[in-house]
């Protein structure tokens, strides 16, 4: 990976001791005067470093698979962006490094955290698994409520390090993941490089961060594959993954385990079910099911093999931060220094859910209401490709130990989801896929 270590600019101008003395003949006032303008391009390069937005000046980069991507960072002007951005503006404030933080979920947990005074960084590679320019969307977003996302991969640990020796994080959020099931077909190593390589990157770093912090992080109710037996429950086999991608959630489990286990580190595994809401994931049923619907699209319905219904437990957003920032706030201090542990640490997994599973066909039908526009279904069999028939979260643990009581329902999340679509897509914004 390649980084900046100094301003990016013309470092060898600006020898402010040095050019006086070499130019000893000079009358005094020129070189004054000289050392004036150089200090004056000097500070204008500074500013313009420093103001430079990402969102405004979209790097060429975007374009590029992930696997070819650098990324820049390094220097005072970063690094004084990194501090602001951390700097916590409450009393018992907590200092937290968002990973994914363009992302969905990344998004609006920052949003959260920084509104009520914490310090929030936020990471991510803005790869494009789907649509970059929404990733930058949300980080403008982010950029007016002054959080600061720095650009690069969570399985470089020269990174990762360097924001730990600038920051000390009392908390990491982990949200950075290659997510979506049916797409592991497709390109199954990304999962690998992001879920297990990068989440491995991601503790080593914490495990010699001193101090080191806690991690909250997002599994998935997927880990629950082909069980059948519902609601889910935390204490439900999860070992019958149905897709890669639930594979290394769950490999993800075991990982924090060991680190749990030997370097003890506090980890908290929250296992989302079907999150959605506005600035979500044109990848998922919703999202793209309201394009389509308005598009004119025919949009595919599954059902099982024997015509069952294919339901999910939808959670809202706004519910699923309120869980994040609970498992934040009741994480306890890791107990490891220098890599060791010195005593026993916190290890938690709670389901995020909303224990109301709808079948597919219900969201078709309260998006034809809010849309006004009829959907044209084709009812087709679920694919073997990773999909699970049902999702049904049983949350009693998280409600118990987190006080997480999801409120709102399909109806009222969806309205809000749409009349964000309507407006995001509309307005001069290019339409979506
Ligand atoms: N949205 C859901 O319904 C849902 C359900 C279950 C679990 N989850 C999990 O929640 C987390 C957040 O999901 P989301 O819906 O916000 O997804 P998202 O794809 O919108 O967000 C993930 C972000 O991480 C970034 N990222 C991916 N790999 C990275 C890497 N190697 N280095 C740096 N950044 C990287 C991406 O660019 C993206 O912005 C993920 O771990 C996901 O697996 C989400
Ligand atoms: C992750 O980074 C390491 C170097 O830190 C590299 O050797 C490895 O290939 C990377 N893994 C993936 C899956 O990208
Ligand atoms: C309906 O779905 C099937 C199977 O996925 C597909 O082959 C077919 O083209 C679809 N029909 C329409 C009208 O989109």
């Amino acid at each position: 990976m390649s980084h900046l270590d100094n301003v990016p600019s013309t470092p060898g101008k600006f020898k402010m001791e040095k050019s006086p003395h070499i130019h000893s003949r000079l009358r005094w006032h020129s070189s004054t005067a000289k050392l004036t303008f150089w200090s004056f391009i000097f500070l204008a390069l500074i500013l313009i470093f420093f103001f430079r937005s990402p969102s405004s000046n979209p790097l060429p980069q975007d374009s590029f698979r992930r696997s070819l991507r650098t990324y820049n960072w390094g220097g005072p002007a970063w690094e004084s962006q990194v501090r602001s951005s951390a700097r916590v503006r409450s009393r018992n404030g907590i200092t937290v490094l968002v990973t994914g933080a363009a992302g969905f979920v990344g998004t609006h947990v920052s949003i959260s955290l920084r509104k009520r005074g914490d310090g929030v960084l936020g990471l991510d590679n803005f790869n494009d698994y789907y649509d970059p320019s929404l990733k930058r969307a949300r980080q403008a977003l982010l950029e007016r409520t002054g959080v600061f996302i720095v650009e690069g991969d969570i399985n470089d640990s020269a990174l990762l390090s360097k924001l730990f020796d600038v920051v000390p994080f009392t908390h990491v959020m982990h949200l950075a993941a290659q997510a979506g099931v049916r797409y592991a077909m497709e390109n199954p190593s990304s999962y690998v490089h992001s879920n297990i390589a990068g989440l491995v990157s991601l503790l080593e770093v914490c495990k010699s961060a001193n101090p080191q912090p806690a991690i909250v992080w997002a599994s998935s109710s997927s880990v629950y594959g082909l069980n059948t037996k519902v609601p889910f429950s935390e204490r439900d086999r999860t070992d019958q993954p149905a897709s890669l991608y639930a594979a290394t959630k769950k490999a993800g489990e075991e990982i924090a385990h060991t680190y749990n286990h030997i370097h003890g580190l506090s980890l908290t595994g929250l296992r989302f079910f079907t999150v959605y809401g506005p600035w979500g994931r044109p990848d998922m049923a919703y999202f793209f099911f309201t394009r389509d619907i308005l598009k004119g699209k025919s949009i595919p319905i599954f059902e099982t093999a024997n015509h069952g219904t294919v339901a999910r437990d939808f959670t809202y957003i706004d519910d699923i931060v309120k869980g994040c920032l609970a498992a934040l706030d009741t994480a306890e201090k890791s107990t490891g220094s220098g890599g060791k542990k010195k005593g026993p640490a916190q290890l938690r997994v709670y389901n995020l859910g909303n224990t109301s599973p709808v079948p597919v066909s219900d969201l078709v039908s309260i998006l034809e209401r809010l849309l006004k526009v009829n959907a044209k279904r084709n009812i087709t069999k679920l694919p073997r490709n990773g999909d699970v028939p049902f999702t049904h979260a049983d949350i009693s643990l998280a409600q118990r130990e987190l006080g997480y009581k999801p409120s709102t329902d399909l109806q009222t999340g969806l309205k809000k989801f749409v009349k964000w679509y309507l407006s995001y897509y509309s307005g001069g914004k290019k339409a979506a896929g």
